[in-house]
């Protein structure tokens, strides 16, 4: 067998497993053919340093178009005064913009991990620990966002970043609180919307920039089902990026420019940003705005239906398509649930929560999030149909019998509803 054929067949293995199981991961979906099709064309041949109009080497006719398509687009869709569009991840990203406003040693306020968190907001094992200075803080046993505990840190660290957005909170934030707070310290207001980016553009969840942000980033590949890269959206408009612009807040857009490059990377992916300008044309499509408001009606669905069914949740409920099921008044942890799970072909993620007296190996809870399903169409029927799959499943873990049955369920009903093609 040619190496070539090896490649395929586990490629076309890995078609069959997405088709067959249930994606509940908060952090995948599925991209459009032509979004993948994009990421495989010629485009991924050239190199296009720094930006358009302003490029380091020859040929640059189509990566400019390209490029200055999915900055317009990125800024049509997320109303927002510029678009950085090469940022190679999350990770990469949220580096960039660190880096772009702060010095060594100067601090970043960010929600506690078990609280939320993504470790690319500064978590003891990142490299980004080493450089700066992460200060946390907390949601309330309500499950609100401590805002008091955010002013008191504000006040007593001077950061140069207070950052909002996380990983796994299911719950609204109150943007203006937090931006009023940066304002007095001379903070920059960062939203890490990696999660929420296309509820955002879909206007169901309120915008960070129009509530006193100074900058946003998202990933492009969770709620927003494009290419694995991510945005970085700023109010105000760059200068020219050859002058080192004075520090500030209004010359920002061109500050994290010159950090994403040449300050933190080389050549930009050109097949991926094509990629997200083929996925950000689709989302100005009619389907768009139903597809977001589906995913939300989903996730209430599901939280009401885990409470019906006397599940604990994290804050007890859902604003947005994450639900977090607290298992620590139950036998089992996380990891043993997402295992279970594993076993009936549904993919799930364990996750701390707040204040877990678990290690993050073992945390109390299990992080559900339902855009990917819903890109394959499932409505309220189905939520709730999946929930019972879920609840059998853990009510007969130890049933490897049982358990293959319901694997066969899962397979039937999943087959109803097909990739996007
Ligand atoms: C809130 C948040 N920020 C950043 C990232 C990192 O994104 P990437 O995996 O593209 O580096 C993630 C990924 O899970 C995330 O959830």
């Amino acid at each position: 067998m040619s190496q070539e054929n090896t490649v395929q067949e586990i490629i076309r293995g890995e078609y069959v497993r997405q088709s067959q199981w249930m994606e509940l991961i908060a952090s995948e979906n599925y991209q459009s053919r032509a979004v993948l099709e994009a990421q495989a064309s010629v485009l991924a041949n050239k190199y296009a340093e720094w930006y358009p109009g302003r490029r380091y080497y020859g040929g640059q006719e189509y990566t400019d178009q390209i490029e200055q398509l999915a900055i317009d687009k990125a800024k049509e869709v997320f109303r927002a005064d510029h678009a950085n569009v090469q940022a190679l991840s999350g990770a990469a990203a949220n580096l960039c913009i660190y880096a772009a406003w702060c010095e060594p040693g100067d601090t970043i306020i960010w929600m506690d991990l078990s609280h939320g968190w993504h470790l690319t907001h500064g978590a003891p094992v990142t490299f980004f620990s080493k450089v700066f200075n992460f200060v946390r803080y907390k949601t309330l046993p309500n499950g609100e966002i401590d805002y008091d505990q955010i002013e008191a840190l504000a006040q007593e660290h001077h950061p140069k970043i207070i950052l909002a957005w996380f990983s796994a909170y299911p719950r609204n934030i109150d943007y203006t609180r937090i931006a009023q707070i940066a304002e007095k310290v001379w903070a920059v207001a960062l939203a890490d919307m990696s999660h929420i980016g296309w509820f955002i553009a879909a206007n169901l969840l309120p915008n960070p920039l129009d509530h006193g942000f100074h900058v946003m980033m998202t990933t492009t590949h969770k709620s927003l089902r494009w290419p694995r890269g991510a945005l970085i959206l700023t109010k105000w408009t760059p200068g020219n990026p050859l002058k080192k612009p004075e520090k500030t807040k209004e010359n920002l857009p061109t500050i994290i420019d010159r950090s994403v490059f040449p300050g933190m990377q080389w050549g930009p992916h050109m097949n991926v940003i094509a990629g997200i300008a083929v996925a950000l044309e689709e989302a100005q499509s009619e389907d768009f705005v139903s597809y977001a408001q589906q995913t939300l009606d989903n996730a209430k669905t599901m939280a009401e239906e885990f409470i019906q069914r006397w599940y604990q949740l994290v804050t007890w409920g859902t604003e947005n398509h994450l639900v977090i099921l607290d298992f620590s008044n139950k036998e089992y942890n996380g990891r043993d649930a997402e295992k279970t799970l594993d076993k009936i072909g549904i993919s799930t993620s364990k996750s701390t929560i707040p204040d877990d007296p678990e290690p993050p190996f073992r945390p109390s809870g299990l992080r559900i999030g339902l855009p990917a399903m819903t890109t394959r169409w499932i409505k309220t029927t189905e939520t709730k149909k999946i929930v019972d799959f879920i609840d059998r499943a853990l009510i007969n873990q130890s049933d490897d019998e049982y358990l293959a049955t319901l694997h066969a369920e899962v397979i039937e009903m999943s087959k109803s509803f097909p990739l996007p093609t």
